[in-house]
């Protein structure tokens, strides 16, 4: 879109009790696609270029607060201290701002989907039309609830709300969504003269076209058609229906972009996460946060992700992982568990019930089978057995332990951290590492083998184990003797 001067100000409205959540958290912290809704709001306004992005908090104001300075720095608060109507919360919004001058833009903090550029298209449209108001409506098919626009031609006479129409009003299907553009003085005219006599006894913005209208301002519509930009979230049901609509169009923006998803209805994606072409999503994939996937990678079925990274040509399957980096050409999976700090080199493998935290496998390095992989750095090429535990935590302190380059541990062994086993080491099967390995040393760590031959004839006499015993002619199976000779 061609460029547009700022505006003078944005206002958003999040005063609100947000009763029906029936949650603890504040309506517009409750989140659609992995960001608050409140978020959303601030970036389309931001979209503006306000000199002044003010939030008008009530309910819940420390969460809200909170939450904004998280978010952007430039943006204000407004304290509106007991809901009296929208009319009372842009007035409260505007304190401290009495000569404004310009275009102030009104907005609610949970209508997520309402996009920084269709608010600078109703501007566009507002400032065209010379209007001294503008309000953005849509045709629905059940406006229940909704205020109603009164129309004359292209003039809008007033808003009326539901609780306020009379039968003939009620018919009218376009509605007012809640956002406007307001020529400033037009607007401190309009909150200066409002009253409460309605039928909710509030001080309803809507009255301020009203207002203009009677005193000659030029009020007009911009009719939009995304009925999704204008719908607000006001429980549960509504929340999850904004979720399904705004991954809908996510996933379709990433086929369009190239990725392959298998089944959309079970995949979810959250709006900060970054695919590349020819990424391939099996169903049941969730990723959230700030997931990067490159070229060419493989995720799922069943594969959780948020905030990791993975490589090109990568491969996770059955996996669930946090902040976590996966390296190219890396292969994770199926049933791992990554936890925050892991770090796979490419080509690297974590396999089968795997748990990884805080380890750093080289490129090569291989994790495959069993294994719990706490506080680790494992270099490249070496090889972990199956059911390896690094036993990090000795029920007080954390340590770290270190395999070297090309090492080979054997399975089932416990490292017991932290010790340093070095480059090219062996570790026996079943050892209890307590001690540094050194480079090329084999460690055995465990118990010798004893065989106390004629057992089952001596305790078990006439058993099935002594009746077998008997039967056998002492030589070793033929591929047990084969891999031997190998
Ligand atoms: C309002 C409009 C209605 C419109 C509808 C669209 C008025 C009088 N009515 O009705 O025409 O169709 O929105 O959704 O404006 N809020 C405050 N402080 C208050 C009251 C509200 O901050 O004192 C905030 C709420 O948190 C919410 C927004 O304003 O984000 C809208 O308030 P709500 O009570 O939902 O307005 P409606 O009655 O739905
Ligand atoms: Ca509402």
């Amino acid at each position: 879109m061609t460029d547009l001067a700022p505006v003078a100000a944005v206002v958003v409205l999040a005063a609100g009790g947000g009763t029906r959540m029936k949650s603890k958290k504040a309506k517009v912290l409750h989140e659609v696609a992995g960001k608050s809704m409140l978020s959303y709001a601030v970036s389309a306004a931001s979209a503006l270029v306000p000199d002044h992005l003010v939030v008008v908090v009530g309910h819940l104001r420390d969460q809200v607060e909170a939450e904004l300075e998280r978010l952007d720095e430039s943006v204000t608060s407004q304290v509106q201290e007991e809901q009296r109507g929208t009319g009372h919360a842009v007035w409260c919004g505007l304190r401290g701002l009495e000569d404004l001058e310009g275009d102030v833009v009104v907005t609610y903090a949970d209508v997520p989907m309402l996009t920084g550029d269709t608010l600078r298209q109703l501007v566009a449209v507002h400032r065209a039309k010379g209007n001294a108001i503008t309000v953005m409506t849509a045709n629905v098919t059940d406006p229940t609830g909704y205020g109603r626009i009164l129309r004359d031609g292209d003039q809008v006479r007033g808003i009326v709300e539901h609780k306020d129409a009379t039968d003939e009003q009620l018919a009218i299907r376009e509605i007012n969504s809640g956002i406007y553009v307001f020529d400033a003085a037009t607007l401190r005219a309009g909150l200066d003269n409002l009253s409460t006599d309605n039928a909710q006894g509030e001080l309803y913005l809507t009255d301020v076209l009203t207002h203009a209208g009677a005193n000659g301002g030029q009020v007009g519509a911009y009719v939009t058609d995304d009925l999704w930009q204008t719908e607000g979230v006001n429980d549960r049901i509504q929340l999850a229906r904004m979720n399904a609509e705004m991954n809908r169009r996510i996933l379709d923006e990433w086929m369009r972009q190239g990725v392959t998803i298998v089944d959309p209805t079970s995949t979810w994606i959250d709006v900060d996460v970054d695919l590349a072409p020819d990424v391939l999503l099996h169903p049941g994939t969730i990723l959230q946060g700030a997931t990067t996937i490159g070229e060419g990678a493989i995720i799922g079925p069943s594969t959780t992700l948020m905030d990791v990274e993975v490589g090109a040509g990568a491969e996770v399957i059955r996996t669930h992982g946090s902040f976590a980096v996966i390296g190219e050409g890396a292969s994770v999976g199926p049933f791992s568990y990554l936890r925050p700090g892991t770090e796979l080199g490419a080509g690297g493998k974590i396999g089968a019930f795997v748990e990884t935290k805080n380890a750093k496998i080289a490129e090569g390095a291989k994790v495959p089978h069993l294994t719990y992989c706490g506080d680790a750095v494992i270099d490249e090429g070496a090889n972990i057995g199956a059911g390896t535990i690094f036993a990090n935590y000795d029920g007080q302190r954390k340590a770290t332990s270190h395999v070297g380059r090309n090492a080979f541990v054997g399975s089932n062994s416990v490292i017991v951290s932290p010790v340093d086993i070095g480059p090219g080491a062996f570790v026996a099967a079943g050892s209890a590492v307590t001690e540094d390995v050194p480079a090329g040393a084999l460690a055995v760590a465990r118990g010798r083998q004893h065989n106390s031959e004629g057992w089952a004839a001596r305790r078990r006499p006439d058993s099935k184990w002594d009746k077998a015993a008997a039967a056998h002619d002492g030589s070793i199976h033929p591929k047990v003797a084969a891999s031997r000779e190998n």
